[in-house]
This record gives C-alpha cells, structure tokens and sequence, in this order.
C-alpha cells in the first residue's frame, strides 16, 4: 500500500474553488471539509455508471462528477428528496446500503464519501457495494480517522495551557455530535476492505492541522445552520446571498490554515482517502 506524498495545504490543496458552490447551501465548516475532499478527488478517474453511497444532498456528486451518470442511494428520504431538487442522480434510491438489491455487476465505480463510518453492519454495505461492481471497478471511500479531532484548535489551545482534561470532554463531545460508528486507521479498513473482495491501491491522508484548526473556529458560526436546517431541512435560506457572501468565510479559512499549516505528515490526519478496486 503506498503513502501519498507529503503535501502542504494551499489553495489548490484546500480545493478553495469549489467554496462559494459549497457555502451557497451548507454550513462554512461543512462547505470547507466538502472542498479539501473535492481536491483530494481531483484527477481520480471514477468510470460510469458512478455509484454514489450515502449520497446527502447530491452537492458534492455535482461538483466531483457533473453530468456523469450517478446513481445515489441514502438512508434518509429527506435527503433522497434535497438529492431530486438538486438533479444530480440519474437514478436515486431510498434505502439501506446494507440491504438493498442493486444490480449485480452493474457499476463501473463507487464513492462513498463520508457515509460509512456511520453504517453498524458495514460488512453487509461492503457485501452490497461489491456484489453491485464490475470486476476491476474502483472503489473509493472517505472516512475520518480514530485521530479526527486531534489537531482541533480548541482542544490543542487547552492542552497547552495544561488543560488537558477540558481537552478530552471537548473530543469526545464532538465525536458524538459525529455519531461516528466506525473510526479506524488505514490499516483496519484495508483488512475490512480486503475480506469483502477489495484490493487496496493507496491511501490518502487529508485534512492537516490547518483545515481542522479553521473548521473548529467555523464550528460556532455553523450551529445557525444547524438550527435552520432543524426547522425548514435545509441548510441554508438564501444561496445566493450566501454565495456573494462567500469570500468572508473563505478569507478566514485562507488566514486561519496558512496560521497554523503544518507538513500533514507530521501530524495526525483528519481523515484518510482509501482508493481500492473490486478485485
Ligand atoms: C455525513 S453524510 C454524507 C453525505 C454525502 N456523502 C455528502 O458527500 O454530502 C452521511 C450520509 O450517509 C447516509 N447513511 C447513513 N447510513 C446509511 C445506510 N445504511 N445506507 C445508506 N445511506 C446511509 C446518511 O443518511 C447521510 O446522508
């Protein structure tokens, strides 16, 4: 399994294009963990038809594949109903990626991004994202690491006036804001991976000590969001205002990530991209 070589986090690598698209309809720290993903997908060729797992609201397939055949399948049918207003999928599908009969050897790839590390039998969502790919089909999944809240900047702040214990409730409350079921490292996810008929091509790390230092200070500006997305089920109310909106934020994530960049080897990723392919 091969490394991805060390990088440091600039515009480029922060995937800082794609902000204002992102910002329009999600939360700053959301829109900004969407866009270093975004980068990380760059140049990574997924063959149609694409299937998406976990799929949300379609805004990221939109602006990682446009006009590709997608299918998208996800749990939640509110988010099935935002995936339909967004017209990203060709086909969408309300269920459980543990359960659901897909068609066999259909796709020529899949990504789930995001989506697994909250799936209990994640097996039986391997089992069905392999019996549903062509022989060969790339596979790739994004997930956060056991390490994700690590290089925080709150908790780092804490830890170094000697605060550690306040430092640890703060992890661990925001892991279970998270409901992540599954964090594990590399390693683990290519044993998982591997007994469900995958072979692993390389892994990625993402997420440096920069972007998890601006995403924690966006954390607070983004609970309005979270508010509004309890009442009316979206995110945000005004996309275009929003948009125009969007350098304030972006200059902030500029600011903060170049203030606290750091080589992303020697630190503790916040999450990690598996490439695997079906074999
Ligand atoms: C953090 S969101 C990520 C959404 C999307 N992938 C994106 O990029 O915006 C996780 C998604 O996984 C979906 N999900 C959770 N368990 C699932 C399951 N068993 N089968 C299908 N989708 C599931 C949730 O409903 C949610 O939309």
């Amino acid at each position: 399994m091969e490394r991805a070589h060390a990088r440091m986090q600039g515009d480029d690598e922060l995937g800082l294009e794609f902000f204002g698209d992102y910002f329009a309809y999600a939360p700053a720290a959301l829109a900004l963990r969407e866009c270093v993903r975004l980068a990380a997908m760059r140049g990574v060729e997924l063959p149609e038809p694409i299937l998406d797992v976990g799929c949300g609201d379609g805004i990221f397939a939109r602006l990682c594949y446009p006009e590709r055949q997608v299918w998208g399948i996800d749990i939640n049918p509110n988010e099935i109903r935002r995936a339909q207003s967004t017209a990203t999928y060709s086909t969408l599908i309300c269920g459980s990626i543990t359960t659901s009969d897909l068609p066999e050897g259909y796709f020529k790839s899949a990504i789930a991004n995001c989506s697994l590390e909250h799936v209990p039998d994640i097996a039986g969502a391997f089992r069905t994202i392999s019996r549903s790919l062509a022989p060969g089909a790339p596979f790739v999944l994004i997930v956060p690491t056991p390490d994700w809240t690590h290089e925080l900047l709150v908790p780092r702040i804490l830890d170094s006036v000697g605060l550690g214990g306040l430092a640890r409730s703060y992890r661990d409350g925001l892991d279970n804001v998270f409901h992540h079921v599954h964090l594990y490292d590399a390693k683990r996810w290519a044993e998982l991976l591997g007994e469900a008929g995958f072979a692993i091509d390389r892994v990625e790390p993402i997420v440096s000590s920069g972007v998890a230092g601006a995403f924690d200070v966006l954390l607070y500006p983004s609970v309005s969001g979270w508010l509004v997305k309890r009442l009316t089920g979206h995110w945000t109310l005004m996309p275009p205002v929003r948009r125009a909106l969007a350098f304030v934020p972006k200059t902030v994530v500029r600011l903060l990530a170049a203030a606290m960049r750091r080589d992303i080897e020697s630190m503790k990723p916040g999450e990690i991209v598996v490439h695997a392919r079906k074999k």
